[in-house]
């Protein structure tokens, strides 16, 4: 893992702990516990979660005498470590009532005060500050689950309540046309050389050779995407992967998630509670399946990952996550970290597709031209979208 040592680690534990609080604040305490599916964690859990992240690889291990806050919280807020015992299956998540709310707050603080004092002793192993950092990054990961997992609970909530009424997530999209930008053939390089932090899954800079492509511009819009429902893009199965066909029968889909039509007109659940939908806003909540047939319904194609991040300099990126034509898989020369921190990418590299650039609701500073992020080829809750090629 590449670090830098040139950060105020301390304040930066601060600001990063304190902002995940304050996505919390807005919500009463019944929000923090349910669990509607799989893919959703309550928003306590991932609060426990990351604290534990930071009590099981940096307290325990590297300060003497460390007590842990509660023995039993290993096993309430591993998420999927093997190497680190037995935990709550993720299905589970919405049954514990307990621990409180409460008493993870307290938790959180117990284990902020001794990360604080840890922070502030000089004799920090670059092993050390490299497993902060990674604690951060991990937390701001969960920053994002929790802004996608606050938005399916509530929108899934019959009363459709408004997480916060001064937010704005909207994108005034700019209505230029969809200027496509064409990158000659030739070999590339791709992957992370940089010398800040990145992810495992994006170091092994390597070459790769690109025929000559074009790539729009902008991303897909929602009077775009309403179009391909209007025109039965949902009902024609020759736009379809057999799999995604399987998927829109079986669960009865017409629209991508939070879409609802009232009276008529199409409307879809916002941060600030159910609204008609905004026409150049980019359209948001479509699974790789949604993504792949819209673009064949407009004969165009999704780019892969690399077509991506050789175009990204020039493009607007940084509104939605957009799914590319790549399957989640590792780089050249890619290397599983020993002990359970190995298990933190790798082990995932199946069954996915990679989706680049980052969200309105990712951190800051949480966003480069490299990032791989990966979702299997159904899931709708993350601020996914569409940008195409040919
Ligand atoms: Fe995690």
């Amino acid at each position: 893992m590449q670090t830098t040592t040139h950060i105020d680690l301390k304040s930066a534990f601060t600001q990063v702990r304190a902002a995940t609080e304050k996505i919390c604040k807005p919500l009463e305490i019944e929000d923090y516990v349910v669990q509607p599916i799989s893919d959703v964690s309550p928003p306590k859990w991932h609060l426990g979660h990351t604290t534990w992240f930071f009590e099981t690889f940096l307290l325990i291990p590297h300060v003497a005498g460390y007590e842990p806050y509660d023995h039993e919280f290993n096993f309430v807020f591993n998420s999927y470590y093997e190497s680190i015992g037995s935990r709550v299956i993720r299905t589970d998540r919405g049954n514990l009532s307990r621990p409180t709310v409460n008493s993870i707050y307290k938790y959180r603080k117990y284990v902020d005060v001794v990360m604080s004092h840890f922070l502030e002793r000089s004799d920090l192993t670059q092993e050390v500050i490299d497993l902060v950092i990674l604690g951060l990054n991990h937390e701001q990961q969960h920053q994002e689950l929790l802004f996608t997992d606050i938005k399916y609970i509530l929108g899934h909530n019959p009363l459709f309540p408004e997480y916060r009424k001064d937010i704005d997530y909207s994108i005034p999209s700019k209505k230029t046309e969809n200027f496509i930008l064409v990158i000659p053939e030739g070999n590339y390089e791709v992957g992370y050389n940089g010398n800040s932090f990145s992810w495992d899954n994006e170091l092994g800079r390597h070459k790769i050779y690109l025929n000559s492509y074009a790539i729009c511009s902008n991303l897909v819009s929602n009077a775009e995407y309403l179009e391909f429902i209007l025109n039965g893009g949902y009902q024609d199965f020759r736009y379809w992967h057999a799999e995604g066909w399987d998927w829109v029968k079986k669960n009865h889909i017409l629209a991508p998630l939070y879409w609802h039509t009232i009276n008529g007109q199409w409307h879809n659940f916002t941060f600030r509670g159910m609204l008609p939908i905004d026409p150049d806003e980019p359209v948001c909540h479509v699974s790789y399946f949604e993504a792949y047939a819209y673009a064949n319904w407009k004969g165009m194609r999704l780019p892969t990952e690399f077509e991506w991040e050789v175009a990204a300099a020039d493009f607007n990126w940084g509104h939605r996550w957009e799914w590319t034509a790549s399957a989640y898989v590792p780089y050249p020369g890619y290397r599983q970290a020993p002990g359970a921190l190995g298990e933190y990418n790798g082990k995932f590299m199946v069954n996915q597709q990679v989706l680049r650039g980052a969200s309105e609701v990712t951190s800051i500073n949480h966003s480069r031209i490299t990032y791989r992020n990966f979702f299997q080829t159904n899931v709708r809750w993350q601020f996914a979208g569409i940008r195409l090629a040919k």
